[in-house]
């Protein structure tokens, strides 16, 4: 059966509006100013997410960074989840990973993705390690009893104006935030990073990892103890908790 239903208008702006559909591939969100541009989903069993499922490796520098050694899985609360790209691949590598989102639209399109997943075979064993929670992050992890070995940090989604480089699936998501970036000025945005990382240090009990685009300064410009450089970013993990809190 296939549905095209336009559910909601989510959000209204003098630019941008965005409405829910809801297809046989689950969940979508679209811009109504463009509805040439692909919808936005999660969608786990997409082919690019297959194939990284596939090739992961404890190898690869995000794998490292986190720390992972022989059958050594350190726990994870990924605290900036967005798409759930990062957690699921860190889930497929072995670790429990706790996700926080604070976008309620994200959040929604996450837990749809995780959702449908569930009901994937190869999938539902990795997505069981996965557990979302809709909130903010700083909060959280302010009241958290149990703490995790290590709190991952991607708070930033590099390129937000428009660009030819920009993949199509990303450009209705980057509309999304513009949206944001509009209503927090950039003391807000600033504030956000300095609470989370902070949040963070006093959180994990083993190290922070934080995720960069390759040629950016470090995330408040604090020096990490550990680089992996990646293909495409950089990972850089904070160690010796105490002395940096
Ligand atoms: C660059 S995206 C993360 C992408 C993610 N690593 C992935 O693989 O899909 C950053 C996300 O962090 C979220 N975020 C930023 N500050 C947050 C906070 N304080 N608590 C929870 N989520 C937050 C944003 O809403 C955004 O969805």
């Amino acid at each position: 059966m296939h549905m095209n239903t336009k559910i909601a208008t989510c959000t209204k702006s003098n630019k941008e509006n965005f409405s829910w559909i809801v297809d046989d591939k689950g969940l979508a969100l679209q811009l109504v100013s463009d509805k040439k541009l692909k919808p936005l989903r999660v969608d786990f069993s997409s082919t690019i997410i297959t194939h990284r499922r596939k090739t992961v490796s404890p190898k690869q520098s995000i794998a490292k960074a986190i720390g992972i050694k022989g059958n050594y899985y350190p726990s994870i609360l990924d605290a900036t989840a967005g798409l759930g790209r990062d957690a699921f691949i860190l889930a497929t590598l072995g670790c429990e990973v706790t996700l926080i989102e604070k976008h309620p639209i994200i959040a929604k399109l996450l837990k749809d993705g995780l959702e449908r997943a569930s009901k994937i075979h190869d999938l539902a064993i990795i997505v069981q390690k996965m557990n979302l929670i809709e909130g903010d992050a700083i909060q959280y992890m302010r009241k958290l009893e149990k703490k995790p070995d290590v709190v991952y940090l991607d708070p930033m989604f590099p390129e937000r104006k428009k660009s030819a480089k920009v993949k199509k699936e990303m450009q209705i998501l980057q509309a999304l935030l513009r949206e944001e970036d509009k209503k927090e000025d950039g003391e807000v945005i600033q504030r956000n990073l300095s609470a989370l990382f902070n949040a963070a240090l006093k959180t994990a009990k083993k190290r922070v990892v934080v995720k960069r685009p390759k040629l950016v300064a470090p995330i408040l410009n604090q020096k990490p103890d550990i680089q992996f450089i990646g293909k495409t970013c950089r990972f850089d993990v904070y160690l010796n908790l105490g002395k940096r809190i």
